[in-house]
């Protein structure tokens, strides 16, 4: 992988969603990770066809309309009542609203985002929907401001590509996960690796494109940080929305579940 500094990385995306809020605030952003024809996040209608409507109805468009993931992941958790759940890259925080559904009042929601933009519009859509389990937390996913084994499910939404260090990443779950505790992570990945010009390529990265690597890696990173039961299932092309270029591996979004061991 090329060697681009992390801050790089992390000013890049941060740059890139600020910008997206402020877009869909004027009612100009188009498609998830942004409205570049390069996007990878599949199916970038978005919230209206990444989940069932069901689950959407009494969604205000304000958290609809912020829908940038690539999958599920609160379906694939299937959550219990009770249970403390982790978003990590929260965005606008559609993911946290419906997993504070599922888990009830005995049941509580942490969102961690980079992005300050995007932890305004989700702290906004908080107090305009009246829910009180659910607290967004700045922060990086590589840090996450979370106490030790204090999670049941960490769920994650077309974030965890746009990592520079995933391994960190997974590090630092396996840390703030309880005993025994669960991982349901939607995500771009891909069939081999991209050209080291294309992993320098920032706007590229930010998309969701050039950050995703190879879901066999992808499953390695998982398991060196010490996690069980991994699979990586339903994977989906993502051909149709992305032109495919030299240099380029075949990318897929994909649902990946692990545990921590008991
Ligand atoms: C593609 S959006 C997905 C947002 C949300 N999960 C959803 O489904 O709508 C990626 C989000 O992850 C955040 N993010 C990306 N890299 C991050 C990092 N290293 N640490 C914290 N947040 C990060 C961005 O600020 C952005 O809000």
């Amino acid at each position: 992988m090329a060697q681009i500094k992390i801050d790089t990385i992390h000013d890049a995306v941060q740059e890139h969603y600020g910008s997206i809020v402020e877009r869909v605030q004027q009612s100009q952003a188009s498609s998830c990770c942004g409205d570049s024809s390069q996007s990878a996040a599949a199916d970038c209608e978005c919230s209206s066809t990444l989940y069932d409507p069901q689950l959407l109805e009494n969604l205000p468009v304000d958290v609809t309309g912020l829908s940038l993931g690539c999958g599920d992941p609160v379906t694939i958790a299937a959550l219990n009542p009770g249970e403390t759940v982790l978003d990590l890259g929260s965005g606008g925080g559609i993911d946290c609203f419906l997993a504070a559904k599922q888990v009830g009042e005995s049941g509580y929601v942490i969102g961690v985002d980079m992005t300050p933009q995007m932890l305004a519009k989700a702290n906004a859509n908080k107090v305009k929907m009246g829910v009180e389990n659910v607290e967004f937390r700045k922060g990086y996913i590589e840090d996450l401001p979370v106490k030790d084994n204090t999670i049941d499910v960490m769920i994650s939404n077309c974030v965890i590509n746009l990592s520079p260090d995933k391994a960190a990443v997974f590090a630092d779950v396996f840390r703030v996960l309880k005993p025994g505790g669960r991982m349901s992570i939607s995500d771009i990945v891909t069939e081999g690796d991209f050209s080291p010009e294309l992993q320098a390529n920032m706007d590229s990265w930010a998309e969701c494109v050039s950050g995703a690597i190879d879901a066999e890696q992808y499953a390695g990173l998982i398991r060196e940080a010490g996690f069980v039961n991994i699979e990586v299932v339903d994977k989906v092309g993502a051909e149709e929305i992305i032109e495919r270029k030299d240099g380029m591996p075949r990318i897929y979004s994909a649902r990946i579940t692990a545990y921590k061991p008991k």
